[in-house]
């Protein structure tokens, strides 16, 4: 039993600097995103009637750069319900949140 738990917590000590190298993009977007853009960016239609864009869709991933991407997420969007999670944020937590948005893109 004891044994068990000083080898669980051995191997936690391991995974923390990783962790902290290298946001999980996956798991920022299920605690801060999903509600209100799904789990694989289209947005639940309470959301999406709205005028939540569906972020899978070539004509919007095509009409945004990564730089407005990463900006609207630091800077919300006034007037919406986006909000500006740059005070939530790291800056290396936003850019992992781009490339997860771009590769929504990809999955179908
Ligand atoms: C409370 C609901 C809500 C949450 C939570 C939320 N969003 Fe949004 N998001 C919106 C709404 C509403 C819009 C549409 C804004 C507009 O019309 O300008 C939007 C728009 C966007 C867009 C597209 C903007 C555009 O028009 O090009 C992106 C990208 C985005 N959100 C990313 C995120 C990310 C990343 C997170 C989590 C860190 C997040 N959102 C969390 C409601 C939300």
């Amino acid at each position: 039993m004891t044994r068990t738990l000083a080898l669980a917590l051995a191997l936690c000590a391991l995974a923390r600097p990783a962790a902290a190298q290298a946001p999980d993009a996956r798991a920022l977007w299920a605690t801060h995103c999903q509600t209100c853009h799904g789990l694989k960016g289209k947005a639940p239609m309470r959301y999406a009637v709205q005028g939540v864009p569906d972020l899978n869709a070539a004509d919007w991933q095509s009409m945004r750069t990564d730089k407005q991407i990463r900006a609207l997420i630091a800077d919300g969007s006034k007037g919406t319900q986006m909000e500006a999670f740059k005070a939530k944020l790291k800056s290396a937590e936003i850019d992992a949140l781009v490339k997860l948005i771009r590769g929504f893109a990809a999955k179908k």
